[in-house]
């Protein structure tokens, strides 16, 4: 069934819910936006069309992908007394820190458009939301690295913008990578939603109290930032890069299987996908692209070329059905395109972004929403009545 409540006593229960935005089939290895394959809207589509996309439910007409493309650029620069904010960090915080405090804070600089029952303001914060995270990350980037923040600029396509305010610098002229823009666009479009994942569930719970939405979005960002969840794109390539060279990888496999070894092979399983991550195969595809239109030899690919084919051959695995997820390459691209390992999650938060306020403006206009509530079962103490310190 898709979306109705199912309690499965091997699955911890949550509060399920009926959507419209996306729908995933884990034997099947299908993931549609709307109903239009992961794999056409990542080769045809960009950020901003499929955005519209999720949101509204339709493919745009060229007019209205251009007022919807005016109405995110609008919105691109944050208030200038942001800067402040983020200079309350230490220089050394991590990406996610800084998106995690900087987007809760919004709340306080844009408070005309958090009235989550004024339909106008939920538009507005809407566009406020995608418009000014990529500025946020690129922010939290240019932070970490010491350099000037870059204000975005209206005349540039949403991610070519996100690539100049994170890589150009007053000293010199910046000419956009084309090829970098595209795979980008690919990445963002791979990230955008999956349904009720455990930081859309976070963000549609936090979002059924009232909250404002920049809290809720505030609220996902902290919980992609596990290495269970959206941490696990940089947990993969600091996990290849510790297996080194490709004659680790049995060690490593091994101690995969090792029910007595907490190690896990990063960008491996999934709760839902139990065939294959169709996301996967874009992010691979993708990332053999990139390397070999910048001419970059990264010796990772090799390694995780290596141990995706001898995970796949290896009965453990095949019988867990544990297969590459989106998050097991798309390191070895961001990392191509300049991104330290520590940004990689952010970037998940900035394309996830899309599918959270998607999914928290399809609750916000269920008029049978209630405030979130799931329920528990108790295995804890009987009633018992209380003893005097002197007496226990
Ligand atoms: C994302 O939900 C979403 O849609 C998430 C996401 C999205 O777009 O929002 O797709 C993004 O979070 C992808 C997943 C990224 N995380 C990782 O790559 C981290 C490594 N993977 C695992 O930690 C794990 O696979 C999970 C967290 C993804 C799923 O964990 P589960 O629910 O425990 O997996 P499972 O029930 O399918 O596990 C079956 C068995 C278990 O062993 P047993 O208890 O049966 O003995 O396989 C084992 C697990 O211990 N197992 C692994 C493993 N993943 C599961 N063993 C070794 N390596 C792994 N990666």
């Amino acid at each position: 069934q898709t979306g109705k409540f199912t309690f499965d006593p091997g699955f911890t229960s949550t509060a399920s819910c009926e959507s419209k935005i996306t729908y995933i089939d884990g034997e099947e290895g299908t993931l549609l936006y709307r109903g239009y394959p992961i794999d056409e809207l990542a080769e045809n589509s960009d950020f901003i069309e499929t955005a519209y996309l999720l949101l509204h439910g339709d493919l745009p007409s060229g007019e209205q992908l251009d007022v919807f493309r005016g109405n995110i650029t609008y919105h691109t620069m944050v208030h200038e007394h942001f800067k402040n904010f983020l200079n309350g960090f230490r220089r050394d915080a991590h990406p996610m820190a800084v998106m995690c405090g900087a987007v809760g804070a919004l709340s306080a600089f844009y408070h005309d458009s958090t009235d989550i029952h004024n339909p106008e303001h939920r538009i507005i914060s809407t566009h406020r939301m995608i418009a000014k995270m990529p500025t946020i990350a690129a922010m939290a980037y240019k932070y970490i690295m010491g350099q000037p923040f870059i204000h975005p600029r209206n005349d540039l396509h949403y991610t070519e913008n996100f690539l100049r305010m994170c890589f150009a610098v007053p000293a010199e002229e910046y000419e956009i990578n084309k090829v970098a823009a595209s795979a980008l666009d690919k990445i963002f479009i791979l990230h955008m939603d999956h349904e009720q994942n455990a930081s859309t569930s976070t963000v549609r719970l936090a979002g059924s109290s009232g909250a404002n939405p920049f809290a809720c979005i505030a609220a996902g960002i902290a919980c992609l930032w596990g290495p269970a969840h959206g941490g696990a794109n940089e947990a993969a390539l600091r996990m290849l890069m510790e297996i080194g060279t490709v004659d680790k990888i049995p060690e490593y496999i091994r101690r995969a299987k090792d029910k007595d070894d907490p190690f896990r092979l990063m960008g491996f399983g999934h709760r839902v996908y139990k065939n294959f991550d169709p996301r996967a195969k874009v992010m691979k595809k993708a990332t053999h692209e990139v390397l070999e239109a910048l001419d970059i030899k990264d010796p990772m690919f090799a390694v995780a070329k290596e141990l995706e084919r001898i995970a796949l051959e290896d009965e453990y695995f095949v019988e867990k059905k544990l297969y590459p997820n989106i998050d097991f390459y798309s390191g070895i691209t961001l990392r191509a395109l300049g991104f330290p390992t520590d940004m990689f999650t952010a970037l998940f938060a900035l394309a996830r972004t899309v599918g959270w306020i998607a999914q928290w403006q399809e609750m916000l206009e269920d008029p049978n929403q209630k405030i979130g509530r799931p329920r528990q079962i108790y295995t804890g103490a009987d009633r018992r009545d209380y003893v005097p310190i002197n007496a226990r």
